[in-house]
């Protein structure tokens, strides 16, 4: 197979708020899936750039920084490299990680402000505000707090009743106060800025239609959203914590779903330019594959906002994958940060390693909008039973019967059988079965024919007998090795850590992370003569009183 140099993959996974901490949730949906894509994508040749950060804007991130008493940017910038820390410790293999609050950032949201107006796609309009007169500001979103007048509800926000799930207008609230000083809240008018996403309705739909690779599923839902007729968008904030609205600086910012998903050109480019010296990041950007994976909850902005200003803009090419995976529940019920019924990725990473982690949540995460569960009892009993029944013994059976009867070295085949080459023939369909779910984002099932890879070797490796059978010994040896190490390079996506360690332990010198996979379906890679290492333990098996004692804390 010819190596992909030439080609390019831009994946991005969406930017978390830089207000707290990342949990499961996150890493089942988005950051997981995009890491197993990169690294797949890389093993495969393509030149890979992975790109994320925080997103560091908007009202609740100013609201928390004025209650710790630090500076917006401050604040933000410790969750940034918190969240940089946690996703290295989960192999989550970012080629740069920054944030929306970058200059280059700024000035790309701005820049495409100003376009936009240039070509009357964003228009003034006279908008009522709540208003603290007491300190003098307007009180966007969560700056005002009041009585639901739907369902009496008290303490909500101005933009949504969390209790009967109403969207609110605003002047809709009973009683609003500002929610940093009770002050009540009065009604001011201010001019904003509004984005025509209505005159995007036909580009937004032919790109839906034309594209095949978008998910088909979202696809039908995002049509209906356009028949029934799209809104135009309000896109400016009275905030200071922001992209400053050109022309009103210090007094408005641009709305965070406005440049947020800049952040996804704008941190790339700098990579590029910083990293890699490329200047012209927009025929880069232009001449790449551009996937950007999400979670459900962001289908709105991504398939709508996201297109609608990039084909308003005119620079920038349109996704070619967006795809969208659903929410984790825990124990089957939905998280809830407020009620502590959540995980949260440090915590978890302080009790197992990492590919227990990626592990589990693959086998559990389908290509679709279902909601996925999380579920102690099960992760305990994947782990235990398949990867360490399955994967993990037939490594340790292979290597350490090489250590103990051929003193580490791989013997030679003799000669090969006709059931031999059959063995052979089913895993060579297995491999291409695995690529073609893995480029179809069916990471779940890619997974699943691993482990049927593995279970045939075992069986391969039972079935010849080599502890009996000294004739065949050779060859069962020589071949388990080589499909070992097959099997290593399926896995790495899913299990970087566990696959560079017992990539190691075959003692194998090619780079397993770059340019491998064409050579997954060489089952004589490895020679005869070839030393492995000793044999070692790759994994330990998760004790039921740790998984018993987990499901107590969390009750
Ligand atoms: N911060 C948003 C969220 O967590 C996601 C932003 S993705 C973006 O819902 F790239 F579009 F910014
Ligand atoms: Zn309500």
């Amino acid at each position: 197979m010819a190596t992909k140099n030439n080609l390019r993959r831009i994946i991005t996974a969406a930017l978390p708020y830089a207000n707290g901490e990342i949990h499961l949730g996150h890493i089942a949906s988005t950051y997981l899936p995009a890491d197993i894509f990169a690294r797949f994508s890389r093993q495969r040749g393509y030149f890979v750039v992975f790109s994320c950060g925080t997103d560091d804007y908007g009202v609740p991130i100013q609201i928390k920084a004025e209650q710790e008493g630090v500076h917006p940017r401050e604040y933000a910038s410790f969750w940034r490299s918190r969240d940089k820390e946690d996703f290295e410790k989960l192999g989550i293999s970012f080629d740069i990680f920054l944030g929306t609050d970058i200059e280059e950032n700024i000035k790309l949201a701005q820049e495409f402000f100003i376009t936009l107006r240039e070509k009357g796609y964003i228009y003034e309009k006279n908008v009522l505000q709540y208003y603290c007169p007491k300190e003098n500001r307007f009180l966007p979103d969560r700056y005002v707090v009041g009585t639901c007048p739907y369902c009496g509800a008290q303490n909500q926000y101005g933009d949504i009743c969390e209790v009967c799930g109403h969207v609110l207008n605003v002047g809709d609230l009973l009683n609003p106060k500002c929610a940093i000083c009770g002050t009540e809240a009065k009604l001011k008018e201010s001019n904003h800025f509004v984005f025509a996403l209505s005159k995007f309705s036909d580009p937004l739909k032919k790109w839906l239609i034309e594209n095949e690779r978008l998910q088909q599923e979202v696809k039908n839902y995002v049509l209906k959203w356009i028949e029934e007729g799209l809104r135009d968008w309000d896109i400016t904030r009275d905030i200071t914590w922001g992209v400053p609205v050109p022309g009103r600086e210090g007094k408005q910012s641009l709305y965070g779903w406005f440049e947020n998903h800049l952040g996804y050109i704008s941190i790339t480019l700098k990579y590029l330019k910083e990293k890699l010296d490329i200047e012209d990041g927009v025929s880069f950007w232009n001449s790449s594959e551009v996937i950007h994976f999400i979670g459900k909850d962001i289908v709105y902005h991504h398939y709508l906002f996201l297109p609608a200003e990039r084909i308003a803009e005119g620079r920038f090419k349109l996704p070619d994958q967006i795809p969208t995976r659903g929410y984790l529940l825990l124990q089957n019920r939905r998280l809830s940060k407020s009620r502590g019924w959540y995980i949260s990725l440090r915590e978890f990473l302080n009790n197992f390693p990492p590919d227990y982690l990626r592990y589990y949540l693959t086998t559990i995460t389908p290509y679709s909008q279902a909601d996925i569960n999380f579920d102690w009892a099960q992760f305990a009993e994947k782990i235990n039973n398949e990867l360490i029944s399955i994967i993990g013994n037939l490594f340790v059976r292979v290597t350490k019967f090489l250590e103990d009867r051929y003193a580490c070295e791989v013997p030679e085949p003799g000669v090969l059988k006709q059931e031999d080459f059959q063995v052979a023939q089913e895993l060579q369909e297995l491999i291409k079965k695995y690529s073609e779910l893995l480029e179809k984002n069916e990471f779940s099932e890619a997974l699943k024919v691993c482990v049927s890879f593995a279970h045939k070797v075992n069986q391969f490796f039972q079935y010849n007998e080599p502890w009996k059978n000294k004739e065949l010994a050779g060859k069962t040896l020589y071949l388990s090795v080589n499909y070992l190490r097959s099997l290593i390079i399926l896995l790495y996506p899913f299990i970087p850590f566990s696959s560079e360690k017992m990539w190691n332990l075959l003692d194998l010198k090619e780079d397993l992370a770059f340019n491998i996979f064409h050579s997954v379906n060489n089952f004589e890679a490895i020679k005869p003569g070839h030393r492995i290492k000793k044999s070692e333990i790759i994994f330990e098996k998760i004790p039921k009183e740790k998984i018993d004692e987990l499901t107590k804390n969390l009750a």
